[in-house]
Formats: structure tokens, C-alpha cells, sequence
């Protein structure tokens, strides 16, 4: 085979320290690549490889307990989309100086944002039914009354695959382009088999057509939909039968909203045993509306989450704590619920493992932003900033069985988020205006 030549300088493979492939015969070498991103001030080349280095950074959060604290002027070398190297500049050795370097300017990095629960594939709007709420409705009569979930049944059902990757897409795009570089994303809008599972393709979708990594659960049982109002056990019975068996290849877990009239602590436990059959593993809308029995569930059966929990006493904490159940707050929901947000503060201090996400869906929870969710979580549930990002960031990742994500340490996934900021506070001081001035996924940057 022939040796590959950088296009720039000409020089052969052997006499750089790295060269890039790129598209067709097109290469660059570390040198030429500077040369280019010095003159320009940007990347100019599309980077092939997840190879990269972040020098200049003025503070690095990375979550890793091993580290004392935050790291003050550092940087970061990644190969092959992992960290090999982190830790103060001084300290780099020089055989990374070679690598495509982004220059942080004094900037903070942190590590990318993980949604661990949204339901983001969806057609419609439900404005009409959040003005509603805001004249004094409340969310469970309009539910009962045919509105809420099944309105969006009836949109996203009409919609058509095609349609609802586009949608999808552009609220991706926009989370990533946030922060976010992975995404939990929920089923639960189609309630038949055909529009579940199209509901799961496209999110799969989602992952290959974005630098983003998505994280599909079914979420059949979310809610009755209206041809089976009569006959709710027929309804349990098509997910058990035909709907698990035909989602179990493009989903990793299953959830219930397990609530006040929606399903009941025995129908939860029955769907998720069919999921676990499957090899779905369980997670659970628990505690939301009510305390219905959905903590313990989840306790009883060793779910990797339990959501919602607005409703959760000190015992209960406990118990969430003992079992390491990850606890997934999502006060966004809250707010727009204008109910009482979950005892984050009871939570942690139990020493439950805290997650926060957006819960991005169209009637409780309009919101694609995790700054905001961290904000959130600070001005709202009492968690100090430091916290708050914590949860939005590892904790996220460990409610989703992500352990090489949510730190950055070397071995870890090279997702990061590159703050336009030397003060990582502002990101929920400053709620209404992005922070975001770069992302790196997989050591490639995608965002900037
Ligand atoms: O997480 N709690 C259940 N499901 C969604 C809301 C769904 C909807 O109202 O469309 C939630 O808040
Ligand atoms: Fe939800």
C-alpha cells in the first residue's frame, strides 16, 4: 500500500508525529493542522479522528473523586475519543503537544451533560392545555378527560415516522448544541405497536445521524390509550404480548408511569417483569403525582431508577439510598406543574445518588436545556451549583449505565462541554443564555 502524505506539507506518514485521514486521499499532518487552526483561529478541517488536545483551560470539573477538587489551568489530550491524559498544563507531557490542539482561553470544561429521561420523539403542541393549567386546571382531570397524554397520542400517531425523526432531530440538535452528549429517550406516545417501535427507530435514528448517544426505554405503559379504556387488562396483555416482543431489539430498558390514575404498583410490576423476560432492564416513573407505591416497587425490584419522586418521605429516602436506586429529578416538570419539587436536598442527604434531566415532553416539561435543569436544581431544590451539576453530568450517566461518562479521568469517554465562561456558576446564574461555547463528543468537537 502506498504511504500516506500529508496534502499540506507532503511529508510521508512516518516523518509526522500523527497524521488525520480525511475525506477521499486527503490528510494533514499535527503541524499543518496548527498551522491551520493558528491562522484561522477555528478548526478548518473537519476533524477525522478523535484525537485532540484542550490546553489553556481554567478550571476543569471533573467529577472525579480521585482528583482533590477541580483542576486550575489544565488540559485534557484525547486519542481515539478517551482521555489519556488530564491534569495541570505544566505537567503535559510533550509527546501530546503534537495532537490538534484547541486553545481554551482560560474557559471552563466540564463533562458533556447526560439527559437521562426524556420523551422527545412527539408530534403536537399542548400550548392550549398548558394555558389551561395556568387558568387553574389541573393535569390529571384534563388527563382523564382525554386530553394530556393521549392528545399527543393522537398527534404522534398521525405523524408518520418521516415526520417525527425531523421533529426529533431539530430538538436533538438544539440539546447537543446545549451541551448534551447523551440522551435518554422515551417510547410512550404511540401505545400501539407500530408507533412504539417507530417511536424507537427513530430515536436509534437520532444517535446515528447526530454526535450524540441515545439511550431508548419502552415506555408502552405510560398510558391506556383510549381504544383499550374499557379493558385495561386486554391493553397489558398486547405489551406483554406483542409490543415487548416486537420493541426488545432497539430498546435496553422499560418503564411504567406508575401513578395516581394512570398504572397501579401490580400492573407496573407485571409489565416490567414481561420487560425484564425481554431483557429490557426496569425503570420507573415513581411518586410523581402521588405516593402511590412506585419507590418501593422499585426498590422490591432492583430498578436502575426511580423518576419523578416529588412525593417521598425520610424513610423512603432511605430505602432509595440502601437500594442504589439512582433518583432522576426533573424539576423542569415541576414547574410547569406548578407542584412541589421533589426533597432533592432529603434525597442527597440520605445519600441516594441524585440525577437531574429535562424530561423534555410536550405537556409537562417543554424544556430541551440542562443549564436550565441545573439552574433549576439550584434555585429550586436546594442544591448548591456544584451539586446541581453533578447530578446533570454524573449522575446522569450513572442512571444510565454509562460509567466511563460523567467524569473525565483518563479511560473515560471524551464528551465535554466547553463553557464560554471562567465561572462555571454562571451556568445557573446567567439561566436564560446558553454557556455553551464548544462540545467535544467522542474527542471530536461538534458544537463551535
Ligand atoms: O414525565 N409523567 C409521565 N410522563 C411525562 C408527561 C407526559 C405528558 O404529559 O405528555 C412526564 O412528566
Ligand atoms: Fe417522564
Amino acid at each position: 500500500m502506498a504511504r500516506r502524505i500529508c496534502s499540506f506539507c507532503a511529508k510521508p506518514e512516518d516523518q509526522v508525529a500523527h497524521l488525520l485521514a480525511g475525506h477521499r486521499d486527503v490528510a494533514i499532518c499535527d503541524e499543518c493542522a496548527r498551522l491551520a487552526v493558528e491562522i484561522t483561529g477555528e478548526h478548518a478541517f473537519e476533524q477525522t479522528s478523535g484525537d485532540l488536545l484542550l490546553t489553556g483551560i481554567g478550571l476543569i470539573i471533573t467529577n472525579d473523586p480521585r482528583q482533590n477538587g477541580p483542576i486550575e489551568g489544565g488540559a485534557i489530550a484525547v486519542r481515539g475519543g478517551n482521555i489519556t491524559w488530564i491534569g495541570p498544563q505544566r505537567e503535559l507531557p510533550s509527546r501530546y503537544r503534537s495532537l490538534v490542539t484547541l486553545d481554551c482561553g482560560g474557559r471552563t470544561v466540564l463533562p458533556g451533560f447526560v439527559d437521562s429521561h426524556t420523551h422527545l420523539v412527539f408530534d403536537g403542541d399542548r400550548a392550549e392545555e398548558f394555558g389551561r393549567r395556568m387558568r387553574g386546571e389541573d393535569y390529571e382531570s384534563i388527563m382523564a378527560a382525554g386530553g394530556g397524554i393521549q392528545s399527543t397520542v393522537r398527534a404522534t400517531r398521525a405523524a408518520g415516522p418521516d415526520r417525527l425523526l425531523d421533529l426529533a432531530l431539530e430538538r436533538a440538535d438544539r440539546m447537543l448544541s446545549l451541551g448534551t452528549t447523551t440522551v435518554e429517550i422515551k417510547s410512550g406516545y404511540g401505545l400501539d405497536t407500530l408507533t412504539e417501535r417507530h417511536m424507537l427507530e427513530v430515536a436509534g435514528e437520532i444517535g446515528r445521524r447526530l454526535p450524540i448517544d441515545v439511550i431508548s426505554t419502552f415506555l408502552g405503559a405510560h398510558a391506556v390509550p383510549e381504544e383499550y379504556r374499557l379493558d385495561r387488562d386486554a391493553y397489558l396483555w398486547l405489551i406483554e404480548e406483542e409490543m415487548l416482543p416486537a420493541v426488545a431489539s432497539v430498546a435496553a430498558y422499560c418503564d411504567v408511569f406508575c401513578d395516581a390514575g394512570v398504572f397501579s404498583v401490580d400492573e407496573a410490576r407485571r409489565v416490567l417483569a414481561a420487560g425484564r423476560r425481554h431483557g429490557l432492564r426496569p425503570r420507573l416513573h415513581a411518586n410523581q403525582l402521588g405516593d402511590t407505591g412506585g419507590l418501593e416497587l422499585a426498590v422490591e425490584i432492583g430498578a436502575i431508577s426511580a423518576d419523578h419522586l416529588e412525593h417521598v418521605t425520610v424513610r423512603q429516602a432511605s430505602l432509595l439510598a440502601e437500594a442504589g436506586v439512582v433518583a432522576v429529578l426533573l424539576p423542569a416538570a415541576s414547574l410547569s406543574m406548578r407542584s412541589k419539587q421533589a426533597p432533592a436536598r432529603l434525597l442527597r442527604d440520605a445519600g441516594a445518588i441524585i440525577a437531574l434531566a429535562t424530561d423534555c415532553n410536550p405537556g409537562t416539561s417543554n424544556v430541551e436545556s440542562m443549564q436550565f435543569v441545573v439552574a433549576l436544581g439550584a434555585l429550586e431544590m436546594g442544591l448548591t451549583v456544584e451539586e446541581s451539576i453533578w447530578a446533570a453530568t454524573r449522575g446522569g450517566a450513572l442512571a444510565v449505565e454509562e460509567p466511563d461518562k460523567g467524569w473525565l479521568r483518563v479511560g473515560a469517554v471524551a464528551d465535554l462541554h466547553v463553557l464560554d465562561t471562567d465561572n462555571y456558576i454562571d451556568i445557573a446564574y446567567q439561566p436564560d443564555r446558553s454557556v455553551t461555547w464548544k462540545v467535544v463528543k467522542d474527542g471530536r468537537v461538534v458544537v463551535g
